[in-house]
């Protein structure tokens, strides 16, 4: 049995835990792994690496992947997806498995319904938008990181009396931006599932400088919108393999508008990819470590069509149809609790 193995998309903490996990249990079962170097592109040209217990070991505090990553599409033309099929034959791969976020579990889901490749998905992102999942890894090194972040913008935000934006990742979901604001007692967290209300932000912010706070934090997702016709603000207008725009730019314009109208000195600080970057969490090198072991397992058993998730604090498996196209937002919940220290005693 030879089992290949790839990690697409943004990269993220926790991505060596999981290739050590599933390289762990099918070395056990008597097989062996090959790695598919940077994303879907390995997978075509047939760029690969023999992936061993020996050198799968000391990555578990690693960030990143020892396999490299790409936003490589393959059906962005069909002859790429038949490349694919013929590199996969000629490797001699029984199946493989793939780690990755939605655009990549598409790929693995679309293969596997469409061209009867043997696909197994592992979830990952740290924006933790992923269906059928509680929890992708890379989030809470994510929030930590964010968290430490503004641990540190605290100090110089109160020193100068000055409102600090914070820009965080978050495309499509709030998760990042709620939980490390949270995590930082921010006076106001902006997210992509409800619409920016500038003019409620500036109030509340405008009521807690009345009320003696001496310096302001705001926590935006990269992915909020100003407008209900669900315009992002963007960097550029490049758009990668999967159709995406480059975010960015948000957090400068609260910033400008936090210092016109609450008349506070503003600045704005974007954290972009230190948020994905490092050495993964406790609890990521756990989640990944056993959602690669369940990934592993899956190979072995031969169960295809399939993504590891977790439920709870159990690992299982769920049909990888399920999982892609649809993101799991922010819990409308979560932003509620967060808005009790946005509101004014009375
Ligand atoms: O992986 C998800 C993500 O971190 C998003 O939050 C962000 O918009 C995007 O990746 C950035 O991607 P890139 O590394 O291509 O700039």
């Amino acid at each position: 049995m030879i089992v290949g193995m790839l990690t697409g998309g943004g990269d993220c903490p926790g991505l060596n835990p999981v290739i050590r996990g599933a390289v762990r249990t099918i070395i056990n079962a008597g097989g062996r792994v090959l790695g598919l170097l940077e994303g879907w592109r390995g997978a075509i040209e047939g760029n690969t690496i023999e992936l061993t217990i020996e050198n799968t070991d000391g990555i578990i505090d690693k960030g990143g992947t020892m396999l490299g990553s790409s936003r490589t599409n393959p059906y962005k033309k069909a002859e790429t997806v038949d490349k694919l099929i013929e590199t996969f034959k000629r490797l001699e791969l029984e199946s493989l498995i793939a780690i990755g976020g939605d655009d990549t579990l598409g790929v693995a889901s679309k293969l596997f319904s469409e061209r009867g490749v043997n696909t197994i998905g592992c979830p990952k992102t740290i924006d933790n938008d992923l269906s059928c999942t509680d929890v992708t890894f890379g989030f809470d090194t994510s929030i930590n990181i964010v968290m430490e972040a503004i641990d540190r913008i605290r100090t110089t935000a109160e020193s100068h009396r000055r409102i600090m934006v914070v820009e965080t990742m978050g495309r499509h979901a709030g998760w990042i931006a709620c939980y490390s604001g949270m995590a930082s007692a921010a006076d106001y967290i902006l997210v992509p599932e409800v619409e920016v209300d500038l003019q409620k932000m500036c109030d509340t912010l405008a009521a807690r400088r009345k009320a003696g706070k001496k310096y302001g934090i705001v926590v935006v997702s990269e992915g909020a919108k100003l407008a209900k016709d669900d315009t992002f603000i963007t960097k550029d207008a490049e758009i990668d393999d999967f159709g995406h725009v480059k975010l960015g730019g948000i957090g400068e314009m609260i910033a400008d508008v936090i210092e016109k109208r609450v008349g506070v000195e503003t600045r704005c600080v974007t954290l972009g990819h230190i948020q994905r970057g490092g050495p993964p969490s406790a609890y990521d090198r756990v989640l990944g470590t056993r959602l690669g072991i369940h990934a592993g397992r899956l190979a072995v058993k031969k169960e295809y069509g399939k993504m590891v998730a977790l439920r709870g604090t159990n690992i299982v498996s769920v049909p990888l149809a399920d999982a892609v196209g649809t993101m799991r937002t922010l819990d409308p919940a979560v932003l509620d609790e967060a808005e009790e220290f946005f509101k004014k005693p009375r």
